[in-house]
């Protein structure tokens, strides 16, 4: 074992292939928000522990096990970095008045922060794409969020299947619950630990359990599809009959009854099997309570959030070729007018928006050469006394995408027509 030190576990290192395919997702992303009318919300990664305790709820994983809280000793206030980012939304939405004209969609990414035991898939900072679309009540809004996804994963070439249930408004969830605290109190010797613990705090959560041998008890359990009342399932057929009418199947799983307790009515995820165990790649619902329970004016909100580390891994297993970003041009230079005339270049070629990298460390031609090999650049651009003299650069391609019409061999241009025959390639 090395004395290095390395980073935290669960918490990784993007290396630039990895972080250049995640820009590349990045964009897509952000284009794709675009085309629905979605903005973005920067909100800070640390926020008051009170906000996810009433968001999420007191009595769940997240909360009760997964938080990184510490005290601030400056001022003794507890503070948590977020495990997600739903809750920062909300409480950004009321504490700037963003809902007083009417609703709002916005989207966040970032790194959030959950103490789980790290695995493929599953780490302590991992990152999401967040979507919200608040003050909006009907169906539609619920169906635009999920066809909106169905979209982004046919751009992204990966096909995770969906899971759709109804979680019905608050009375339903009262007598469900209590139809399961005086279920799982007949069953108490099947109980673990957890599930004790939960009983009469909060027993939906014990349906959320991971624990196989909760699954026999868990099946046979009450379900609140029963419980739903009229109006929320005339909404739940409302975003069937959309999503039929989109042309996207998706599977009513009554078990899904996700891990946060600010849900009701509409809730799904994506799932896939390529990534073992942690095969959620996106999830979400309606959150119609939200809003008021943290203070603000009652305003119904439904929204998603996908795992950017979950989404790329599943990208990667579709066989999609990474996109790694490559230099336009590598300048190799010696001597001391060669080096002020490349510097001059360079300026020029990156003004007029094209990607160079400027040898830095001296060395033979020869090393250089294999240094612009590396770099992945498709061109060489070369200067040594001879070209300063005739105010030139001899132009190499180095790559089967080089610029066409510079042939295989080396051949001198000036400035300007490196920056034409580059952009003709890049283009
Ligand atoms: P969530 O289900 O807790 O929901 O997380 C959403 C997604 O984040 C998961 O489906 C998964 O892809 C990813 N994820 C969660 N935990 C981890 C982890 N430890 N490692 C890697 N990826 C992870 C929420 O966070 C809600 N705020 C979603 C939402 C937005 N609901 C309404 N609006």
């Amino acid at each position: 074992m090395s004395n290095n030190i390395q980073s935290v576990r669960g918490m990784n290192d993007w290396l630039p292939d990895a972080a250049e395919t995640w820009q590349a997702f990045e964009d897509v992303v952000r284009a794709w928000l675009r085309r629905y009318g979605y903005r973005e919300l920067r909100t800070p990664i640390l926020e008051a522990t009170p906000l996810f305790k009433r968001a999420i709820g007191e009595v769940t994983d997240i909360v009760e096990k997964e938080m990184y809280t510490f005290v601030d000793e400056l001022n003794g206030e507890s503070l948590t970095l977020r495990p997600e980012g739903t809750a920062s939304a909300v409480r950004a939405v009321i504490q700037h008045n963003l809902l007083y004209d009417g609703g709002k969609r916005l989207w966040y990414t970032g790194p959030m922060f959950r103490h789980e035991r790290p695995q493929k898939g599953r780490y302590r900072q991992f990152h999401q794409v967040g979507v919200e679309a608040l003050g909006f009540g009907g169906p539609d809004v619920d169906a635009e969020l999920i066809v909106m996804c169905a979209d982004l994963w046919r751009e992204l070439g990966i096909a995770p299947t969906l899971q759709l249930n109804t979680l019905g408004d608050s009375e339903a969830r009262a007598r469900h619950r209590a139809k399961l605290i005086a279920y799982f109190e007949q069953h108490q010797d099947l109980l673990d630990e957890d599930g004790k613990r939960r009983l009469h705090s909060n027993p939906l959560r014990i349906l959320d359990s991971k624990n196989p041998a909760m699954a026999e008890i868990n099946a046979a359990a009450p379900q609140l599809i029963d419980e739903i009342d009229a109006e929320a399932r005339a909404h739940f057929d409302g975003v069937q009959k959309l999503l039929t009418a989109s042309g996207i199947a998706f599977e009513i799983n009554p078990r899904l009854v996700r891990g946060l307790d600010y849900y009701n009515r509409t809730v799904f995820e994506w799932v896939t099997d390529q990534l073992g165990a942690q095969g959620t790649v996106c999830a979400g619902g309606r959150y119609d309570g939200l809003i008021e329970q943290l203070g603000g004016k009652p305003n119904p909100a439904a929204g998603f959030a996908m795992g950017v580390e979950r989404l790329l891994a599943l990208v990667e297993a579709a066989g999609r070729p990474v996109a790694t970003a490559v230099p336009d041009a590598y300048i190799v230079h010696a001597g001391e007018a060669a080096a002020a005339f490349a510097w001059q270049a360079a300026a020029a070629i990156r003004a007029a928006g094209l990607a160079v990298v400027m040898h830095a460390g001296g060395g033979s031609f020869k090393s250089q050469m294999k240094k612009a090999d590396a770099s992945r650049a498709r061109v060489a651009l070369i200067v040594g006394d001879d070209e300063v003299a005739a105010g030139q650069m001899s132009l190499k391609p180095l790559r089967a995408d080089a610029p066409v019409g510079t042939g295989e061999t080396q051949c001198r241009v000036s400035v300007t027509q490196a920056i034409s025959i580059l952009k003709q390639a890049s283009a």
